[in-house]
């Protein structure tokens, strides 16, 4: 929303696409835009199944209709890039959703209403008729009805009443044409923030709440208190402002870096230039302002450069992003490592029950890369958990346990959900996210910041060996006093410090995992198996074979090889195998041999210069080694190579695969 340099509706148009291409990784299944008709009386709206460059096309074409005018100034607008929950995707479903024919309320929304069914029936009740299958259209017109009721209501005060209405997951934002060139913004459960730019400084770095005791001062006092009596923009740059609303920073960082992070039931309006935050009656011990973060993320860090895709440019970039990771952070020099998001929480974490592990896909596997360094390093048990499954099972959760929330969103709804639970059991929550501002950062008592820098690509890469190195350093902080474990420390805190190099000489590989992918591009199935600190990245390389080739892929525990998965073995099935000279090597040669005595023909991940393991390989790749519980940072570099190359020599899309999500807002 406008108010710096008047924009024509072009321009509009082109900046809500731009903002839609950069969140197009958190769903791609159909896009649409609402912005002011030329006449600035009614809204139009376009809208489109598929990716936002179809949409793009559409609005291209229908630039005569839309009477794209240059003349004409345009203050707003609202875009969304859906990734189907209720309906599936189509024109019709895809958002804005509308009130009615006549466009008079359109909102766009991320999450689901899990009541939507009771609102609906309520509204067809009175006279609404449904155009599409969506959760959200029960939104759109339940906001018209409230306003036919209550005509004095200003916009926001009218979205404060439909949030009322509403249970489950929302980040909303709603347009109307009963008030042009405003928008009303607000969140429960999903992300929303709001991009602040103007021509000169902020004059503060807060904005104030306005606390609305709705019912008592309706109609006494004006509903909208003006935030600008609380000095937030000097009265002359009032008007000098733009203001983006969306759900991650990625979208508005090319406008500005200066941003502000809603929290549930916040209720943003703009209007005349001015944003002002509103909640229904705040008790005394509530917040007065939200502040507005300066972000270090560079438009460069989220464009793909000279990569085809942002997942190669990902997995290329890890080993500068794993340095990131610990800068600061661990003294090679002196050995010692410091986490400053969870220093004051030591005390309390080393006398803790057990710890806890919680997330979701790529996320989860970094726990299980690390369990068996944890519970060496802190002698604690260590249980690792699908947050899903986690909250199915309502497992006994103790004031005295640790619970590490893994996410690189940070808005993951089921580890999101999980955090709450937990924190509800008293345990002491510790986040470890790649995303500064996410819901699992904020709801966190203490955490760490993985630094990753930003990950578009939807099947993660960098994100996971982030994660895993975080939770190394954790493990060495925890076992900083324990004397007998000194030359352990010692030897891992010299692994990370070279692992850079080694990450940069493992993929060199590059080439031979593509001549590999070429002979197993046309397989219908890849079986991955390994053991002990290497069973992560065979879970983590069959994930990634499978969201982005949409070829069967599994990760196979070796140990578990004779139990069962032996009988797929034969002489046509690929099938890979990790075997590193770790605790587990002779029972991982064991395996092996197993499947080379069933005609298998095993592509093995071994160290540079293993002949021994070698002579019973089909082929081989090579990789440096490292400390044993550091070496799955390195062997899932391959894997996550080998899905590079087969997605693209299968034709599929690598950075959107089908049917997934970046960020997965709903549970
Ligand atoms: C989605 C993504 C996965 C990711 C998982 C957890 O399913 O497609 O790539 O691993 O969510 O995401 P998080 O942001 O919590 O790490």
């Amino acid at each position: 929303i406008n108010h710096l340099t008047p924009k024509t509706r072009r321009e509009i148009l082109e900046l809500l696409v731009n903002g839609l291409k950069r969140l197009e990784y958190r769903g791609y299944d159909s896009a649409g835009v609402a912005i002011d008709a030329a006449d600035q009386k009614d809204i139009a709206v376009v809208k489109k199944s598929g990716k936002v460059a179809a949409l793009e096309e559409l609005l291209q074409e229908q630039s005569g209709d839309l009477a794209v005018d240059d003349s004409v100034e345009s203050h707003c607008g609202i875009a969304h890039t859906r990734w189907a929950t209720h309906g599936e995707p189509s024109a019709i479903n895809s958002h804005p959703q509308r009130s009615g024919e006549d466009n008079s309320f359109v909102v766009i929304h991320n999450g689901i209403i899990t009541n939507y069914k009771e609102v609906k029936t309520f509204l067809e009740n009175k006279g609404y008729i449904f155009e599409s299958q969506t959760d959200t259209e029960a939104i759109a017109k339940l906001v018209d009805h409230i306003y036919a009721q209550h005509k004095d209501y200003s916009f926001q005060e009218l979205v404060e009443q439909v949030i009322q209405q509403l249970e489950g997951a929302f980040a909303l934002c709603f347009k109307s044409r009963f008030f042009p060139n405003e928008c009303v913004a607000t969140r429960r459960g999903s992300p929303l923030l709001v991009g602040i730019k103007t021509r000169r400084r902020l004059s503060s770095d807060h904005v104030p709440i306005m606390y609305t005791n709705n019912k008592a001062t309706r109609g006494v006092v004006p509903s909208v208190p003006r935030v600008n009596s609380h000095a937030h923009f000097e009265p002359e740059e009032e008007r000098d402002v733009e203001y983006f609303f969306a759900s991650d920073a990625s979208a508005v960082i090319e406008h500005t870096n200066k941003v502000l992070y809603f929290e549930d039931d916040d209720v943003a309006h703009i209007k005349d230039g001015v944003l002002s935050i509103h909640r229904m009656s705040g008790s005394s011990t509530d917040p007065h302002q939200r502040e507005i973060f300066t972000l270090k993320l560079e438009l460069q860090q989220i464009m793909k450069g000279n990569y085809d895709y942002f997942m190669q440019k990902e997995i290329f970039e890890q080993s500068e992003s794993i340095v990131n990771t610990m800068r600061g952070r661990l003294n090679f020099a002196n050995g010692t490592v410091t986490l400053g998001g969870i220093k004051d929480y030591i005390p309390e974490i080393k006398r803790c029950r057990r710890l806890m592990l919680i997330g979701c896909g790529t996320s989860y596997h970094s726990a299980v890369a690390t369990r068996q360094l944890l519970e060496e390093l802190t002698e604690l048990p260590v249980m690792v958990e699908l947050a899903s499954d986690f909250l199915d099972r309502n497992t006994p959760v103790f004031r005295d346990d640790v619970c590490f929330f893994i996410s690189q969103s940070g808005e993951t709804a089921d580890t999101l959900m999980a955090l709450r639970y937990c924190k509800r059991h008293g345990a002491l929550i510790v986040g470890i996210t790649n995303t500064v501002g996410s819901s699992i950062c904020r709801e966190s008592h203490c955490g760490v910041h993985i630094n990753a820098g930003p990950e578009i690509g939807v099947a993660s890469t960098k994100a996971y060996t982030s994660q895993f190195v975080s939770l190394v350093m954790f493990a060495l902080v925890i076992s900083e006093d324990r004397i007998s474990l000194q030359k352990r420390r010692a030897d891992i805190i010299e692994g990370l410090h070279e692992l850079d190099v080694k990450i940069r000489q493992v993929l060199a590989l590059d080439d031979k995992v593509k001549a590999l992918a070429e002979d197993l591009y046309q397989q219908r199935s890849l079986l991955i198996m390994g053991r002990g600190y290497n069973f992560s990245t065979c879970l983590e390389g069959a994930l990634k074979v499978k969201e982005l080739t949409y070829m069967h892929s599994e990760g196979i525990m070796a140990g578990e090889l004779k139990h069962g998965p032996l009988a797929l073995i034969d002489d046509s099935m690929p099938v890979m195998m990790i075997v590193m000279r770790d605790p587990v090597y002779v029972k991982c040669m064991n395996a092996l041999q197993q499947v080379n005595a069933r005609q298998g023909r095993p592509i093995v991940v071994c160290e540079e210069g293993d002949t021994e393991t070698m002579s019973l390989a089909s082929r081989v790749l090579e990789v440096p080694k490292t400390v044993d519980c550091l070496q799955g940072v390195l062997t899932v570099i391959p894997m996550q190579l080998l899905a590079y190359h087969i997605a693209v020599l299968r034709g599929c899309n690598v950075d959107c695969p089908r049917n997934l999500a970046k960020s997965v807002t709903v549970e």
